[in-house]
């Protein structure tokens, strides 16, 4: 893999200035955030006024914790446009996204807004090795969804050629990638791995393409998914995070060189980690729930935003702002059996470590009586024989009890079986009768 690390010159002052003058623009920012958002969007006046606190008494970063927090059923319970801070002639932009129930939540930006936007994918993009000039193959879905144009913004502030090929039609992404040799794919993790598979089937050498780099996110995905990644591609697999809410993709971002979690752009984006339950602030260092505040943000500013994420903050290396710790469950997809918590990641980890399967699989929830029940369904990989397979299986079956302390069933099926998507993958299928 080529050495992709950024050069003198590369950066953006910021992204190196020290820690004092990083928090003292945050402090300026935060101020400004705060007296927007009350002075603009009734929801946020009546929310503080309800805790007692002033936009003036927000006077230091430390002072976000009296902040009210905001949730994704106060933006359900604003819907459409009741968040806006700004008249709706002047956003210039909106997304949404699709909940699993009712309403979608919507978002919109201003053109400053999606100028600071592209102005953080470019940041994120070249962090991930990109440069000005080069090719990207954007497989991210393009409409309300904010991966495609997201990205595409940010690719066209960076200099680069962008392929806006958008998810899906898998044997066309494999024959633009041969036809057009883009450095760079922008693609969620899950349908990578697809796109990989139709490279085989149709005998393309998935080593021999020429991407440089992947820059893998909206959903969650390992470690052990970059190793496989980097080696069946013989390529960078780097991790962008982001959320519509907060702005979409570019809200945190991994970094080539160091590849030692996800740099919160925190000029723009304040980050906190709270206990899920409790609410209260956890020092740097603990794994807790993110939560993020917007500073910049004009048509939709966000307080105290739960992302319902669970990672840790760390001290910055690469660059002088934070890190996340690599996203690797929601509290909302964590699945509790018989009293033990379980993240499907956790499941592709121990998927990864079996070299009969693939990882491709599905984690399906039923109920026998009154207990709930976790099958993991994972094809087997190309070329395996039967019993392999099924020694891989009890194997797996063993792994999962003795590192996360349950019994599941497993159950082997042919390559091809188990659901493909074209964005972000479903990874957990809930059969069980609604009680
Ligand atoms: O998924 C924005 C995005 C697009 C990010 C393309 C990165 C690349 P939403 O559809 O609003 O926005 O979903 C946000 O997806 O709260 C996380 O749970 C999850 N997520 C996003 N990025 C990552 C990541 C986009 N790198 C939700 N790792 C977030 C783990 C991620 N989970």
């Amino acid at each position: 893999m080529r050495d992709l690390s950024p050069r003198p010159g590369d950066l953006e002052p910021i992204e190196t200035a020290s820690l004092d003058e990083l928090r003292a623009l945050q402090t300026e920012r935060l101020r400004w955030s705060v007296r927007h958002a009350y002075d603009h969007v009734p929801h946020y006046r009546r929310a503080l006024d309800a805790v007692g606190v002033h936009p003036d008494d927000v006077r230091e970063l430390a002072d976000v914790a009296r902040l009210p927090f905001t949730t994704k059923a106060d933006l359900r319970e604003n819907y459409p446009f009741g968040m806006f801070a700004v008249p709706r002639e002047q956003v210039a932009r909106v997304h949404a996204s699709s909940g699993t129930t009712g309403k979608p939540t919507v978002v919109g930006y201003t053109h400053d807004d999606l100028e600071v936007w592209a102005s953080v994918v470019a940041r994120s993009l070249r962090a991930a090795g990109a440069r000005g000039g080069m090719v990207l193959h954007n497989a991210y879905g393009y409409g309300l969804f904010t991966g495609g144009l997201g990205v595409h913004a940010g690719a066209e502030r960076l200099g680069m050629t962008v392929v806006p090929v958008s998810g899906g039609m898998t044997e066309r992404q494999v024959q633009l990638i041969c036809d057009f040799r883009p450095d760079v794919v922008t693609v969620t993790p899950s349908y990578l791995l697809a796109v990989v598979d139709e490279m085989e089937r149709q005998g393309v050498d998935p080593r021999s393409t020429s991407l440089q780099v992947g820059v893998f996110g909206a959903e969650p995905w390992t470690d052990d998914m970059r190793r496989e990644v980097e080696q069946r591609l013989d390529m960078h697999a780097v991790d962008i995070y982001g959320l519509s809410e907060v702005i979409g993709p570019g809200v945190a971002s991994e970094c080539v060189e160091t590849k030692d979690g996800l740099h919160v752009w925190e000029d723009h984006f304040y980050p906190e980690v709270v206990d899920p339950v409790t609410g209260e602030v956890l020092p740097d260092g603990e794994r807790g729930e993110l939560v993020l505040t917007s500073l910049t943000k004009q048509a939709m500013p966000v307080l105290r935003y739960r992302t319902r994420d669970l990672t840790r903050l760390l001290p910055g290396t690469a660059r002088t702002m934070r890190r996340i710790e690599k996203v690797t469950g929601r509290t909302d997809d964590m699945l509790i059996l018989r009293g033990v918590n379980l993240f499907p990641t956790q499941i592709e980890e121990l998927v990864l470590g079996l070299p009969a399967l693939s990882p491709h699989f599905q984690c399906r929830l039923t109920r026998e009586g009154t207990l709930d029940a976790l099958t993991v369904v994972v094809e087997h990989r190309g070329g395996v024989a039967r019993a392999d397979a099924d020694a891989a299986s009890a194997e797996l079956r063993r792994l999962v009890k003795a590192s996360i302390g349950v019994s599941v069933d497993v159950e082997v099926v042919a390559p091809g079986a188990v659901e493909r998507s074209v964005g972000k993958m479903r990874r957990v299928v809930d059969e069980r009768p609604a009680r």
